[in-house]
């Protein structure tokens, strides 16, 4: 079975490792021998942190494309829409595609999948959301008798590996950040990361298989870590909260909402424990009730993992004629609500402030009066809005305190 292998960084030198470190294990299961006949990266000179073999390295993708032996290829190069062009050329062909690009995937899967089914070809992509975390496929597999109603949780590495360093080491967010891309968890331009994109794009991958509609990700809100002040964590740590960035989505009869937000939660609440590059989501069926998976977000084997599982699974399952899951109909996005308790820190003086919060009939008790801080009782949207909208108001910082019920 002859493999090509996309990229050969932080995922792509781990897929290669666990290829050659369980290959007893991977032989048994798919009664194959699997050979990695090319892998395609940008500098072929580069020094690598995998034995590559026999395997051609290139930076030329025509020696890939026009070599018709290969059955399956593994993208871990990342990139959009030549990534997706690409792929979806393979798949035309019937060859079958694994691939851990959730950036391509969140804009493009619906097509790819389209593409796929036509020609009889697997697109799986377990690696895309969570890391080594198992999520993609029990959601697809394991879940599918119920009724989804609800995915929530930290679904990005990099963002939670600073949030936490922060919060239980008293690191700067800059040094955070600078660890986590030395680490490899970090995207290449961790923007994504800590802006909460990457967190969006997988919200939507997970919230599109839990609830069988298309999504577009444009009409999701989202906010990222990037103002996040170690003043408010030391704050709210005091009040037993922890920060975290939460992807959020429920589907009812209100319909669907999704977000994407840094939140505050009780320090005993189980999300507030995943700490550092770790993920945990919880998914809640109409028959299972609610379940919490736990994993590492993101790393090289722990990526690779999931990579390789899914490349197990294409080779075993690729003559059972099964279809890629494919929603038919596309379902719009509501804001969620944002109402409920805020932790809110205010650049104005005590006074100035309660007299603004008292106007708007705001309930609060007052966390720090140095700087004036305060936890608000549940206030709707538009008491939010109209705080944020005061002119005599300076808003240094708001999270909306345990949104997850
Ligand atoms: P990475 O370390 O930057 O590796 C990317 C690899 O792709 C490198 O080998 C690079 O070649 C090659 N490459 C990139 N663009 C190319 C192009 N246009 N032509 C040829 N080769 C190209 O990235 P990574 O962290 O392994 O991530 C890879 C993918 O997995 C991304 O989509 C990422 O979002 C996703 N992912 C990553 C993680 C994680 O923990 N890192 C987890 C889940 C999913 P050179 O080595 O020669 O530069
Ligand atoms: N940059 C991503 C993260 C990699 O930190 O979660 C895993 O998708």
């Amino acid at each position: 079975m002859n493999i090509a292998l996309l990229g050969l960084g932080t995922v792509g030198s781990g897929v290669v490792n666990v290829l050659t470190n369980n290959s007893d294990k991977i032989t048994k299961l798919t009664d194959e021998k699997i050979i990695i006949s090319h892998i395609l990266v940008s500098d072929v000179d580069k020094q690598r942190d995998a034995d590559t073999g026999a395997a051609v390295i290139t930076d030329d993708v025509n020696d890939i494309i026009e070599d018709d032996t290969i059955d399956i290829v593994i993208e871990v190069m990342g990139g959009i829409e030549k990534t997706k062009d690409l792929l979806q050329s393979f798949l035309k062909r019937g060859v079958h595609v694994v691939s851990a690009n959730k950036d391509m995937l969140a804009e493009h899967i619906d097509v790819l999948t389209e593409t796929a089914n036509e020609n009889n070809a697997t697109l799986a992509y377990e690696a895309s959301v969570a890391g080594g975390l198992p999520i993609v496929r029990s959601i697809e597999n394991s879940l599918n008798s119920n009724r989804i109603t609800k995915v929530l949780g930290i679904l990005n590495g990099t963002t939670n590996y600073i949030l936490s360093k922060m919060a239980i080491d008293g690191w700067e967010y800059n040094k955070a950040l600078a660890d986590a891309k030395e680490k490899g968890y970090a995207e290449t331009d961790p923007t994504n990361d800590v802006e909460g994109i990457d967190a969006k794009r997988k919200i939507v991958l997970l919230s599109r298989l839990a609830y069988d509609r298309k999504i577009n990700m444009s009409e999701v809100q989202v906010r990222g870590i990037s103002d996040v002040s170690i003043v408010d964590i030391d704050n709210a740590a005091r009040e037993n909260l922890t920060l975290k960035l939460l992807g959020k989505s429920t589907y009812d009869a209100g319909g669907l909402c999704v977000s994407v937000e840094p939140v505050l939660l009780p320090s005993t609440h189980q999300l507030a424990s995943v700490n550092y590059e770790m993920n945990a989501v919880y998914v809640n069926g109409n028959a299972v009730g609610e379940t919490m998976f736990y994993g590492p977000g993101a790393g090289s084997l722990q990526t690779a993992s999931a990579v390789v599982s899914d490349l197990i699974n294409v080779i075993r399952y690729k003559d059972a004629g099964v279809k890629n899951f494919a929603p038919d109909e596309t379902v719009e996005v509501n804001p969620d609500s944002g109402a409920g308790r805020h932790y809110i820190r205010f650049a104005n003086e005590q006074n100035e402030a309660e007299a603004a919060l008292n106007g708007m009939s705001v309930e609060f008790k007052i966390v720090d009066s140095d700087e004036f801080v305060i936890i608000t009782e549940a206030i709707t949207n538009k008491q939010l809005d109209d705080l944020k909208a005061d002119r005599l108001l300076d808003i240094k910082a708001s999270y909306q305190i345990d949104g997850v019920e």
